[in-house]
């Protein structure tokens, strides 16, 4: 378990927890006695994973249906929640989608996907949960989910890629407007994680180059310096790092959790 005192009573609105890192950060918070307020696209899919945290506590997990491309669904569930729970100290952005397919085959849909779930929707949340920490004078913490291919780009991946240098650049930006309010903002790097994404991509990436999906694994696991896969684990630990109050002076900031696989 994490040692963050000040997590106690604070109010985290996720987005994505449906996913194994969305899920681990959600019960991190809630071990610490944070009330989550955890959305997902797929609510059949949190609402068990609320109430097993909300079980185990001591803090509490709600799960909401919340489509981060939706401005309106957004909105609503943002304020829903800052009247139900009190005002919202801390946002981590989860939800993202990604597919591996070659640009020359790449339609307008497989594109607009990725911008719509992993940029416009970090603006959308992000939007209405500061305009929620400006109003109640909360010096808040939004940490979003960036990825490795948001600072170097992949083949197959170039939409991904795209969307998920938006959230850095976006960011920088957020960082720089907030910080007269003391709300800090970062995002996190990761290079392969364990989770049901990377299930479906070794699969792609398998039938684009012609290997069976444990093969791409492996080289996952070849290209990273520390000689292993990263876990679900291994980014909650740093979310709920720049969450807390040890990272009061970070800010604007892209953080690489690769195992070394990305030096800059
Ligand atoms: N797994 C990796 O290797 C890896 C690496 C770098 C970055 N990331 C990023 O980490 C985050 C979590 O990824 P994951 O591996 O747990 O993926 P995942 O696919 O396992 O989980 C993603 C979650 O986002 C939800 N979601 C999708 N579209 C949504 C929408 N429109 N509105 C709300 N929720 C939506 C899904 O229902 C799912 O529960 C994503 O932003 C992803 O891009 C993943």
């Amino acid at each position: 378990m994490l040692s963050y005192p000040e997590f106690r009573n604070k109010t985290v609105f996720m987005t994505g927890i449906g996913g194994a890192m969305g899920a681990k950060i959600a019960e991190h918070f809630v071990e610490a006695g944070s009330t989550v307020i955890g959305t997902d696209i797929n609510i059949s899919r949190i609402t068990p994973l609320a109430s097993e945290l909300t079980e185990k506590g001591p803090g509490k997990c709600i799960a909401r249906k919340l489509d981060v491309t939706n401005d309106d669904e957004t909105r609503r569930v943002v304020d829903e929640t800052a009247s139900g729970f009190g005002p919202i100290d801390i946002l981590i952005n989860c939800a993202g989608v990604s597919s591996m397919i070659k640009i020359i085959d790449m339609d307008d849909k497989d594109w607009d996907l990725n911008f719509d779930v992993n940029s416009k929707g970090v603006f959308h949340v992000s939007k209405y949960v500061a305009r929620n920490m400006i109003e109640n004078g909360t010096k808040g913490k939004i940490v979003s989910i960036a990825s490795m291919a948001g600072k170097l780009a992949a083949p197959y991946l170039v939409h991904y890629s795209a969307s998920k240098f938006a959230v850095v650049g976006f960011t920088q930006g957020l960082a720089l407007e907030l910080a007269e309010h003391h709300i800090n903002v970062n995002c996190v790097c990761p290079a392969w994680v364990k989770t049901e994404m990377q299930d479906r991509e070794v699969v792609w990436e398998g039938r684009i180059r012609g290997m069976e999906p444990e093969e791409v694994r492996d080289g996952y696991v070849k290209m990273t310096p520390l000689g292993r896969l990263g876990q679900p684990e291994d980014v909650a630990r740093l979310v709920c790092f720049l969450a807390s109050d040890q990272a009061e002076f970070m800010t604007g900031q892209a953080v690489n959790i690769t195992g070394g696989a990305l030096l800059i």
